[in-house]
């Protein structure tokens, strides 16, 4: 079915100035851009996103490193956008993603691991409406 995803570009991306590199390996997976912001979001702003990993050990380091530089917010679209999203990222830690996934190829660590993704329909909604009002979403 046509769904509909949250993407995030991190810091650690931003920085190397993947921006491009990293949309353009969304949209080659099939995913369309329907609302994109930069956004430098503050440690409140972390923490309310990663909420549900705040009894996590990684917590502080988390919001530390997501708020040390601007991110890219973003909705994605397709068929199934949050399965397939999650294929074109490839797994948390990147010394575990696969060949070709934006992970392997771009991110440098755990915690600096270029990109966040739905994993969830609930989730999805959740993140979608955390970082955007319906007006913003063209699909
Ligand atoms: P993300 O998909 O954004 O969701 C939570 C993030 O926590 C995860 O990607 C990682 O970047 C980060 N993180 C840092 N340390 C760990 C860890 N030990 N296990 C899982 N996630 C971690």
């Amino acid at each position: 079915a046509l769904e509909r995803t949250f993407s995030m570009i991190k810091p650690d991306a931003t920085r190397r100035n993947l921006t491009g590199a990293i949309t353009r390996m969304l949209e080659e997976a099939g995913l369309r851009v329907i609302a994109s912001r930069r956004v430098w979001m503050s440690r409140r702003e972390a923490e309310g996103f990663y909420a549900v990993h705040k009894e996590r050990p990684f917590f502080g380091e988390l919001v530390d490193s997501m708020s040390s530089g601007p991110t890219i917010v973003q909705v994605l679209e397709g068929e199934n956008a949050i399965a397939r999203n999650r294929e074109v990222m490839g797994a948390t830690n990147p010394a575990n993603a696969a060949e070709d996934t934006i992970r392997k190829v771009h991110a440098l660590s755990i915690g600096e691991n270029s990109v966040h993704g739905s994993d969830a329909p609930e989730t999805a909604a959740q993140e979608i409406k955390y970082w955007f009002s319906d007006t913003e979403i063209v699909g």
